[in-house]
């Protein structure tokens, strides 16, 4: 069975992915990182090669400032991913540890990220469990709603401990390109003959659904020689992240509204004019917004209000 995964893999894995042709950890680090809440295709196209190009090496990260990181996370979500990335080079300076329990101490890493980086980095034997990954497992062995550490027992067992990497990575590409969510491609699998759940694939990938919360925000524009006006996030979900600054609403100075789906949230947002910038004021020119910490909710902002035509 093994041997049948690593001939599909060969065959059919995604090879040409950058953090699969490296060697360097804190490069694999810093993918799995990024891969846990956006897109392959982004990562691989934008992120991935515009950061390292930033941050070359874990000292280099480790000496920046955390407004910098930030930066060049502007856009991706979840900055408290980038933040934590920050507090552990800043912790690791040149390099990190290698093994699983001392890395699973560090800010932002828990047992997936470690897991990934013993098995794609060091090449240690031990199961990565990722989405795919575990509806590959679920469905070989028929475990419905299993827990974590049965999961990992399954997954242990099947463990190839001469080629620890590329098991994981096919098993990883064989969960998104073949053994799907719905309609899985059990024709094209190579662990069909073994595969407990094939009969009834989709018994063992109902998930919970996402609850949305909505929310009104009000913030306001406030510009001046072609500045604009922004404040630094205190201990909120885009904390260190520069944002519009929040205000009372009054109808005369409405400008726009518009939509933004962030996460768990579905906001509406609404800008006004704002006369008085608020004494903790930033003031940015559009090019200095360039190479500034915001959010794409901040740069929709901007685009909703055609900054250049601001009064
Ligand atoms: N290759 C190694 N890790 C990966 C990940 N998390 N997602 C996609 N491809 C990967």
């Amino acid at each position: 069975m093994q041997k049948r995964l690593l001939q599909w893999y060969e065959k059919n894995g995604r090879h040409e992915l950058p953090w699969r042709n490296t060697t360097n950890i804190y490069h694999i680090y810093l993918s799995e990182i990024m891969l846990q809440q956006t897109q392959v295709n982004r990562v691989r196209d934008e992120y991935y090669p515009q950061f390292l190009a930033k941050f070359p090496t874990l000292k280099t990260l480790a000496d920046a400032q955390e407004s910098e990181v930030l930066a060049a996370w502007s856009g991706l979500g979840y900055y408290s991913r980038a933040r934590n990335l920050h507090k552990t080079a800043k912790l690791c300076e040149n390099e990190l540890p290698k093994s699983y329990e001392e890395l699973l101490k560090l800010p932002g890493i828990g047992s997936y990220t470690a897991s990934a980086i013993c098995a794609f980095g060091y090449h240690q034997n031990l199961p990565v469990l990722d989405t795919n990954i575990k509806r590959v497992i679920k469905r070989l062995f028929a475990l419905i709603n299993p827990s974590e550490k049965e999961l990992t027992r399954q997954a242990v067992k099947v463990l190839n401990d001469k080629e620890p990497r590329a098991h994981n990575l096919a098993l990883m590409d064989l969960g998104s390109l073949v053994c799907l969510p719905k309609n899985p491609k059990c024709q094209e699998c190579p662990l069909t003959s073994e595969c407990q759940g094939k009969e009834e694939p989709e018994l063992y990938t109902q998930t919970k659904k996402t609850k949305y919360e909505t929310m009104e925000l009000f913030y306001g524009v406030c510009v001046k020689d072609d500045k604009i006006t922004l404040v630094k996030t205190e201990g909120s979900m885009y904390k260190g992240m520069l944002s519009l600054p929040c205000v009372d609403p009054l109808e005369d100075d409405f400008l726009v509204s518009f939509k933004h789906a962030y996460t768990k949230y579905r906001l509406s947002v609404h800008l006004y004019r704002l006369d008085e910038a608020p004494k903790d004021a930033i003031w940015l020119s559009l090019e200095e917004l360039e190479s500034a910490p915001i959010s794409s909710l901040v740069t929709k902002a901007l685009t909703a209000l055609n900054l250049k035509k601001l009064p």
